[in-house]
Parts: C-alpha cells; sequence; structure tokens
C-alpha cells in the first residue's frame, strides 16, 4: 500500500529511485513522483498513472542528484491525480516528503495549520504532516529532525516517512511506525524502501527500522534514534533475496511465473521440516511452543483475503488432526468487536506479506490479553513475523503479482505441518494416518506440476467463458474455502463478478441466480463429500447453468455430466485443496489476460494493505 525508495551516495540518484519504484509498483499503482536533491536544489516531478507515466513526464528535465525520495501510491485521502500524487512540499517549498501510511488526525492538524495562514495544494494526510513539520520548525527555530519528532509525538496512525531538506542535502530523514521500512547499507551509499527489493541488488546488507525509530542517513553513515533522542544500535541482517526472484524470467507476467514456481515453492515450504521416509516432521521455529499449541483450549486463525482462505482450510485440517476448537476471524472484524480472548486461546496470523495493517492489530489486541501469537508469513523479518511469540515461514519466495497464489499453496503446506505435528504430539492422530500424510505432503509438488499441464486446455476453457457476467464457484469441506479462493480470484484479475459458496447452502439462495448464462465451477475433487457434490451439480444442471467441474483422475460420474471437466491427480482430501486451487488460479489469469487487462497490477488493488 504505497511504495516508498530513497537513495544516498555517489551514485545518479534518479535511475536507483525508478527502477526501485518500478518493483515496488505492486504496492500501488495510482500515481508516481519522485524529488532529487541536486545541491541546495529540489526538483519534484509526479504524476498520475503508473511509474511508466512518470518516467514519461521527466524526459528532458533535469534529473541530476546523489540524493532522492520516490513514490508510487494507492490512494487513501484524495483521487488519484497529479495534485495528490508523492512527493508533497512544505509550505516554504524547501521541505519534501513521501509518505505510506495514515495519518489520522490529520483533519485537526489540518485545521491548526489553516488558522496559521498554511495553504494546501492536495488532499492528502501527508501534505498536512509536511507543513506541521514546517511549522514546529519554523516555531522552535529548530532543525528538522528536532521537528520531526515533535511533530511524531502528536501524530497518530501508521507512516513510513522520508524527507529531504533543501538546506542539509547531505542527509536523509526517515521515521517509521506500523508500516515497514528497510534500509539496505552499502559501501558511502544507502538505500531505503519499504521492502527488500529495490535494494538486493545493490547490497544484501539490510536494517529493519523499527517502529517509532527515527533515522538519520548520510550516504556513509546511518543513524538510529527513537523518538525520545536516545541513540538505537542498528542490528544489520543478510538478505536471503536473489535479484532472479524479483524478475519476471520469461513469463509474460508475473502471476504466471508466480502460479509455475508452486512445485518449487511448495518444496521449499516443506524442505527440511518433512522427512517422510523417515517418519519425522520438525517446526523449528514452534520448537518453544509445541505444548502450548497443544494444551490451547481453542486456536484462533486471523488473516485477510487469500490468507484467510488458507486459514478455513487450516481449520477443517486442524480440527480434524488435533480435535482443537478452531475459529477463523477476518482480522478487521476480530479487532474492533472486542472478542473474548486471552490466556490459553493460541492466535495463528496468516500472512504472505506480513504487513497487513488489519492483521497487526488484531494480533497487537489479542497479544495485550494474553494469547499467544503464532505467525505464518512469507516475509522474512516482516512485522508480523516480528511481533509473534514464534512462527513459521513459508518460504515461497518473494511474491510480486497482486494475486496471491504461491503464497497460498505454500501456507496450506505450512498449516498441514503445524497440524501434523500438534497432532501427533498430542496423539489424536495414528501413526499409520500421520505417516500416509506425510506421504501425501512429500508428493503433492509432483502433483501440482502435472495439474500445471493443463494450462493450455484451461486457457481454451477461459475462452469460452470469458464474456460471462457472473461466476459461481462451489465446493465442500476442504474443496470450500478452495471455491472461495477460487472466486477471489477471478473477480481481483478479470474484473468479474464472482461468488464463492458452500455447494449445499447454494440451495438456500444463490441457485436463483442459475439459468443457461451462469457458468458454475465445481471444486469437485474424490473425497468424502463427493456423493453429495454430485448431486449438487445435478441440481444446477437441472437449472441448465453451465457447470465447469475439477475433478480426480478416474472419475466416472462428473465427466458425464459437466460441460468442461479438468482432471487433477488423486490426493488425500487434507492435501486436495493445494492442487484443486492451481486450475482455478490458472482460469482467472488467462481469462484476465483475454480481457486485456493487467492482471499484476488489477485496477484499485495493492498487494500489501498496511493501512486499516
Ligand atoms: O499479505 P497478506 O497475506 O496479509 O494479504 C492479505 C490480503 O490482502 C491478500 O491475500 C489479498 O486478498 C490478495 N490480493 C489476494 O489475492
Amino acid at each position: 500500500m504505497c511504495g516508498i525508495v530513497a537513495y544516498i551516495g555517489k551514485r545518479e540518484a534518479y535511475p536507483v529511485v525508478i527502477k526501485g519504484l518500478r518493483r515496488l509498483e505492486y504496492r500501488g499503482y495510482d500515481s508516481a513522483g519522485v524529488a532529487l536533491l541536486n545541491g541546495g536544489k529540489l526538483n519534484v516531478y509526479k504524476k498520475k498513472g503508473k511509474v511508466a507515466e512518470l518516467e514519461d513526464h521527466v524526459v528532458g528535465k533535469d534529473l541530476h542528484s546523489v540524493l532522492a525520495i520516490g513514490h508510487t501510491r494507492w490512494a487513501t485521502h484524495g483521487e488519484p491525480c497529479d495534485r495528490n500524487a508523492h512527493p508533497h512540499l512544505s509550505g516554504d517549498g524547501k521541505l519534501a516528503m513521501v509518505h505510506n501510511g495514515i495519518i489520522e488526525n490529520y483533519g485537526q492538524l489540518k485545521k491548526e495549520l489553516l488558522s496559521k495562514g498554511h495553504q494546501f495544494s492536495s488532499d492528502t494526510d501527508t501534505e498536512v504532516l509536511i507543513h506541521f513539520i514546517q511549522e514546529i520548525k519554523k516555531s522552535n527555530q529548530c532543525s528538522t529532525e528536532e521537528a520531526l519528532r515533535i511533530a511524531l509525538k502528536r501524530v497518530v496512525g501508521a507512516y513510513v516517512i522520508l524527507i529531504v531538506d533543501e538546506d542539509n542535502p547531505d542527509t536523509l530523514l526517515a521515521a517509521r511506525k506500523g508500516s515497514p521500512l528497510v534500509i539496505g547499507v552499502g559501501k558511502g551509499e544507502h538505500f531505503l524502501a519499504s521492502d527488500a527489493s529495490p535494494i538486493v541488488e545493490y547490497t544484501k546488507e539490510v536494517v529493519y527500522v523499527n517502529d517509532y525509530e527515527i533515522a538519520i542517513v548520510k550516504a556513509d553513515e546511518l543513524i538510529l534514534k527513537n523518538i525520545s533522542n536516545e541513540i538505537q544500535t542498528p542490528y544489520i541482517q543478510k538478505l536471503d533475496v536473489e535479484l532472479a526472484a524479483i524478475e519476471k524470467g520469461g513469463y509474460d507476467h508475473f502471476m504466471l511465473k508466480e502460479i509455475f514456481e508452486q512445485p518449487q515453492t511448495i518444496f521449499d515450504s516443506l524442505r527440511g521440516r518433512l522427512d517422510a521416509k523417515a517418519g519425522k516432521l520438525t517446526l523449528g521455529g514452534l520448537r518453544e511452543h509445541t505444548d502450548l499449541l497443544k494444551e490451547a483450549k481453542r486456536i484462533i486463525i486471523v488473516a485477510c483475503g487469500t490468507s484467510w482462505h488458507a486459514g478455513l482450510v487450516a481449520e477443517y485440517m486442524i480440527e480434524e488432526l488435533c480435535r482443537i476448537p478452531v475459529e477463523v476471524e477476518y482480522a478487521s472484524e476480530f479487532r474492533y468487536r472486542n472478542p473474548v480472548v486471552g490466556k490459553g486461546d493460541v492466535i495463528i496470523a496468516v500472512s504472505q506479506s506480513g504487513e497487513t495493517a488489519d492483521t497487526l492489530v488484531a494480533m497487537e489486541s489479542a497479544k495485550e490479553k494474553g494469547a499467544i501469537i503464532l505467525g505464518v508469513c512469507n516475509v522474512v523479518g516482516s512485522s508480523i513475523a516480528r511481533l509473534s511469540h514464534a512462527g513459521v515461514y513459508t518460504h515461497a519466495g518473494p511474491e510480486i503479482g497482486v494475486a496471491s497464489t504461491k503464497a497460498f499453496t505454500a501456507q496450506l503446506a505450512v498449516l498441514a505441518l503445524i497440524g501434523l505435528k500438534v497432532a501427533m504430539e498430542k496423539g489424536t492422530i495414528t501413526e499409520q494416518r500421520f505417516q500416509h500424510l506425510l506421504d501425501e505432503l512429500e508428493d503433492v509438488s509432483d502433483k501440482v506440476a502435472i495439474a500445471l499441464e493443463l494450462n493450455e486446455q484451461i486457457k481454451k476453457i477461459a475462452d469460452k467463458y470469458k464474456d460471462a457476467r457472473d461466476f459461481l464457484y462451489l465446493g465442500r469441506g476442504y474443496n470450500f474455502p478452495v471455491a472461495l479462493e477460487g472466486a477471489l480470484k477471478l473477480k481481483e484479475i478479470s474484473y468479474i463478478h464472482a461468488e464463492g459458496y458452500p455447494a449445499a447452502e447454494m440451495k438456500h439462495g444463490p441457485i436463483a441466480l442459475v439459468d443457461e448464462n451462469l457458468p458454475v465451477v465445481f471444486v469437485a475433487t474424490k473425497d468424502s463429500y463427493y456423493e453429495k457434490i454430485v448431486s449438487n451439480i445435478q441440481e444446477i444442471k437441472a437449472r441448465k447453468g453451465m457447470v465447469i467441474a475439477i475433478t480426480t483422475e478416474g472419475d466416472q460420474v462428473i465427466p458425464g455430466m459437466a460441460d468442461d471437466v479438468i482432471v487433477v491427480p488423486e490426493a488425500d482430501e487434507l492435501v486436495a485443496p493445494i492442487i484443486s486451487v492451481i486450475p482455478l488460479q490458472l482460469l482467472a489469469y488467462h481469462i484476465g489476460v483475454l480481457k486485456g487487462l493487467d492482471v499484476d497490477k488489477p485496477r484499485n488493488l495493492a498487494k500489501s494493505v498496511t493501512v486499516e
């Protein structure tokens, strides 16, 4: 949700920042802008639209500088337009700021500033903040750094901000609360960004800035202070990401690349943890907390979007394997309804980015009430990972496409491992079933690779149905959350209205939608609900709906009923969602592409939702 990037050093800063913005564009792409400080002169260029439009806009302009900040926006305050694009300037034009997050009390601050004669040229909270800092600087006769510190004590909300100051052309200021900020440490240069992707090609040494810290960054010096002006020691970590992981590698889109990476990413999420031959399962991240999980009165999974769907699958898994009650909550609802939660509860926060604001606040409030928090995150060092008492990384590698694909299957694999580990320790699973599921998980990457061979067939199906106005996705049991995920993928990528439902629930309302124009996707692999879902297919066919069925190889019944059949390899029902979701990801992808849409950056979306 907004990407920020900055460079200070000896190189030309603009090419570094613009390349960084392209890498961060998945976080927001309503408008983009840069502020370049060339000696004592500030040049600000900004443009509505994607980064490419900014690049066109700056052709022929003065781009020279060794210090620059940049921003790619996902609009919160004010429509996407040139005027609201970042960077924003202070009233005297000497300070430029980019910001990711929301200043919740900006209305009050703006009122105060207006009464002091400030004028604003945008609708943003960011412009208010930079004016506020300038006002403090003027009235207190202090440095920009001091004014920033004073201002942040009054600010309510979440932010990462970067500031350049015409009067201090060798210093970049940064501050963080609630939104991510990574600083890459080079030789005589520093790189700042919302995540490591703009940094990885220059340096592997990074510092993750903590909440309430201010960074004073020069080319060859990095000083971290807390909000009380006390020096903090920067903790330098090594990045474990290769450049190839954040490039398209010959694919037309990141989404397609990430779909096709899944045999490998699922393997990576299991590697070092699952040893089916030896009948062993190790989860280092949970070592000290397995007992707490085993004894949990209740497990509450909090997440959003696709991660919430993974949580729903985990509910089925954990309840079946561990006999512990599981609730799956939308993080945003859980946080604000004053839930009954406390000691004895274990919260599992599931998140690809590890930065989703709703999930973070849900965890924080449960932690305050005494619950144990486990994180299932993809991004190493992310806020959710750091806020958790313990956790397991999904190791799917950087996911750039806005629609989550490989993160989902890695989450399912890791959540299955957690369920199996607890069940084994608790004694709620037989050795035979435990071994069977280890074997199934060991084989799942190969089965996903087989499912990916259906790509061309699915492309043809996509062509047949791409003009439908609505879609219904139905599944039962473990495949119900897969139906939800399939519908979400289609909505995001193709802007076609799609609903996911438990197949049996269809009779209680959605069946009214069924006619010869409605494609209904059934996730109907062989499992304990199979006979029931066959009846549901009949109910749709009786009303002339068009059925696209995901079935298991060897199925003799459904192919005779459905209009289109997609056959995936057989698997235990607990593992099947990892395979049955693959055709749904491909179907959404191809429909989006056939409709000529930007599948990597769908309308109105952002990869990482860092505002509540
Ligand atoms: O990074 P997270 O997993 O916490 O993100 C949660 C949702 O914002 C995310 O899954 C979103 O729904 C995706 N666009 C789904 O494709």
